[in-house]
């Protein structure tokens, strides 16, 4: 074989084990055993009593870890130690946990027939047809965006704009735009008190979720509605978009509506995709591979399933700020955010 044909054939093996790989940390995920794992070395008959599962399960699942370098295995005592090293990746309630992911990528791994389908007859799987393969842990955005909020919206995302966080402090209306179930909302609105916060969804099941996990926070409200027919009155002097621009339907209308509900000075904070529009800036990326493979499953084809644009995740910071000028916004400064993949445009009016 050439090197060229070896080193692709190994390359092929190493992508297969990592998508076994990636079923196999949902699956301590969701049944504790990482957790478990934490509270120190064991045997697999007690880790699986530990995790409250079968034993056998779990045997053939350390063989997995083992042998791909997650766990480490003393052959003398039999028993199966989380490195501390890894203990953070794979555990725990900061964002540094990527186990969550994992849970959102086999959601959207279950709506694979209903994509397949829409590359030979056209359309989109829309997002209703997700909801069978979601659950508590495996919602869009999931678990892993209500870590990140938690630990970097203030901090990292919020503090990140000039004068944002001063502004928050004094108090003002701000609207979050595609909110889901309210993450970003309750930690900004607990973070600022004097301000008041709104968010705004058009998927009722979400938005129920949000009001019934805000019921102690009176600076905060949240409506369904459709971004597109956003209304002009109320005016916000802040209005935020999370990973929320991009799938929708109607992107340049919703700028457009987002402009005119900003009261003079206001700001437009929309936080996206940090990659170019042009593929071949984005080869080497490390990010890049995951971040299409995800517009694909899900953000792409959420939009053409509505007969929309179809933007995608990967639309780019160039076309995002074109776009973003073209609804009425002169001025797009594109900052860093706290994440690698995702980029803040800062638009004032
Ligand atoms: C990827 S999720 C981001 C959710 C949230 N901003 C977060 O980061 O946790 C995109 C959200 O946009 C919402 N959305 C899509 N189209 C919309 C529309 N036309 N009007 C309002 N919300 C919309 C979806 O229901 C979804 O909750």
């Amino acid at each position: 074989m050439t090197d060229d044909r070896a080193a692709f054939a190994e390359r092929m093996v190493a992508t297969l084990t990592g998508g076994a790989m990636t079923l196999m940390i949902s699956v301590g995920y969701r049944t504790g055993l990482f957790e478990a794992a934490v509270a120190g070395p064991a045997t697999s008959a007690e880790l699986a009593e530990r995790a409250g599962v079968h034993e056998r399960y779990v045997r053939e699942w350390l063989g997995a870890m083992v042998t791909g370098g997650f766990f480490d295995h003393d052959p003398r005592t039999d028993r199966y130690s989380l490195p501390d090293a890894h203990a953070p990746f794979l555990t725990g309630e900061t964002a540094a946990n990527l186990a969550p992911m994992t849970s959102m990528l086999r959601a959207f791994g279950g709506a694979l027939p209903e994509l397949e389908r829409c590359f030979t007859e056209g359309g989109g799987v829309p997002h209703a047809a997700f909801r069978p393969h979601f659950d508590a842990v495996g919602a869009v955005p999931g678990d892993s965006w209500r870590r990140i909020y938690e630990e970097q919206l203030v901090d990292g995302f919020l503090a990140a704009v000039p004068g944002l966080v001063d502004r928050l402090r004094a108090g003002a209306a701000v609207l979050d735009l595609g909110c889901g179930s309210g993450h970003a909302v309750r930690v900004a609105a607990r973070a600022f008190p004097a301000s008041r916060f709104t968010g705004l969804d058009i998927d009722a099941e979400q938005v129920a979720t949000a009001r019934a996990a805000t019921e102690d926070l009176p600076n905060a409200t949240f409506v369904v509605a459709d971004a597109a027919a956003l209304p002009a009155d109320p005016a916000y002097d802040v209005i935020v978009a999370f990973d929320a621009i991009h799938d929708q339907q109607d992107p340049d209308e919703v700028l457009r509506r987002v402009r005119a509900a900003l009261v003079p000075g206001g700001v437009f904070v929309m936080v996206d995709a940090k990659f170019s529009s042009d593929l071949d800036k984005n080869v080497g990326h490390p990010l890049a591979p995951l971040c299409y493979a995800i517009s694909l499953m899900y953000c792409t084809t959420v939009s053409l399933a509505e007969g929309g644009a179809g933007l995608g995740a990967m639309w780019g910071i160039e076309r995002a700020s074109d776009m973003l000028r073209a609804a009425g916004f002169p001025d797009v400064v594109v900052l860093d955010s706290p994440r690698a993949q995702n980029c803040l445009f800062v638009c004032s009016t």
